[in-house]
């Protein structure tokens, strides 16, 4: 019996593949490669010493994904296929919703045809939208105040699994709402690989360490937060990716719909995280701090109670090997590059 990773070439998606061949669990993985390379898939092979089989595949095509369940005995998927990009998913709104649920809905089918019954879903802390106080609960209201498509689909994802459990007694549904992934695997062979000019806070930092980028904007040192930049929930995606273990083992028990969040309960400042890199890598980067970006909310973070009493699971990693080991992928990458 294994479980189907739908997008584990991508970030998350790879550090759990590897999570949970270190656990001794089977596993069949499902990528269209889209925003992923292959060499991810063989380095999953290369960190772990095992193998499992790859399928090149559309998820939102049903066809193949009834292929995959023929194939193979599958018998719990994580859903980790998406669009996630927020910025892209305002200018291509409907190309995100079409993907984000189109593929939800394909899956969904596939295991009701072969009798597949349990699913894990990446979800996001954005679900939470801008008016519940933190720390963020499971139990808050959500979908009040999401600001773009992404987020969107990640609210209507929530509803359509949480739906379908409700229609049917056998399913189990477990939505894992992730805070904010650095890091990468101690190996320095996976990590998170940005399309052009990255979005995203850690791989600005990084690229800009390594000279790529020019200077670090922190976007605005005006929040009413201690040192006035935003305040986040940075996870190490290892401790994410056991998370992922965890709830697998909890769907494995349970039926119906359990929602956990996925954080390490703290809260840390960009400012600090920028600190912290320089300090943990002994490297230099430059930065400045630049007007607020549209739609950042001041500070998040996790109440991570629900998954350590329910899952066992909590946090690990320290920003120290956050920063550490996100600085080894990039320099991986840096060397390739080169060669
Ligand atoms: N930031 C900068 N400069 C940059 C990039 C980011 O100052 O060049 C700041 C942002 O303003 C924000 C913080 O760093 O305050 C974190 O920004 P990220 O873009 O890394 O992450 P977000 O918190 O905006 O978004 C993350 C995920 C989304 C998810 C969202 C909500 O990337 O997928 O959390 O949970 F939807």
């Amino acid at each position: 019996m294994a479980i189907l990773l739908t997008g584990a070439a991508g970030f998350i998606g790879s550090h759990t593949a590897v999570e949970l061949l270190n656990a001794g669990k089977e596993i069949v993985v499902a990528d269209n490669l889209s925003n992923a390379e292959e060499t991810a898939v063989e380095n999953i092979r290369k960190i772990t010493g095992k193998d499992f089989p790859f399928y090149k595949a559309d998820i939102m095509d049903e066809n193949a994904m009834d292929r995959v369940f023929e194939e193979q005995d599958i018998q719990s998927v994580i859903h980790f296929a998406g669009y996630k990009a927020v910025g892209e998913s305002v200018e291509k709104p409907i190309m995100y919703y079409e993907n984000n649920l189109g593929t939800t809905i394909s899956l969904l089918k596939s295991m009701r045809k072969f009798g597949c019954s349990r699913i894990i879903f990446s979800s996001s802390a954005t679900v939470y939208g801008d008016r519940n106080p933190i720390p963020y609960r499971e139990d808050m209201q959500t979908g009040i105040g999401i600001t773009n498509p992404y987020g969107w689909t990640k609210y209507m994802i929530e509803r359509i699994l949480t739906d379908a459990a409700a229609a049917d007694p056998d399913l189990s549904v477990v939505l894992l709402r992730y805070f904010n992934p650095i890091g990468a695997h101690e190996s320095g062979l996976i990590g998170e690989k940005p399309n052009g000019i990255p979005n995203n806070l850690m791989p600005y930092i990084t690229q800009t360490a390594a000279g790529i980028r020019e200077k670090l904007t922190i976007f605005g040192n005006d929040y009413p937060t201690e040192d006035g930049t935003c305040e986040r929930d940075f996870i190490h995606v290892v401790d994410l990716a056991k998370g992922h273990l965890a709830a697998c083992e909890y769907a494995d028990e349970h039926k119906g719909t359990e929602i956990f969040n996925l954080g390490t309960g703290h809260p840390v400042s960009v400012l600090e995280l920028v600190n912290a890199f320089i300090r943990a890598n002994g490297v230099d980067v430059p930065y400045t701090f630049g007007p607020r970006r549209e739609g950042d909310l001041p500070a998040y973070y996790a109440d991570a109670t629900k998954a350590k009493e329910v899952l066992g699971w909590e946090a690990e990693k320290t920003i120290e090997d956050m920063c550490r080991d996100s600085w080894r992928w990039e320099c991986h990458c840096r060397s390739l590059s080169e060669e």
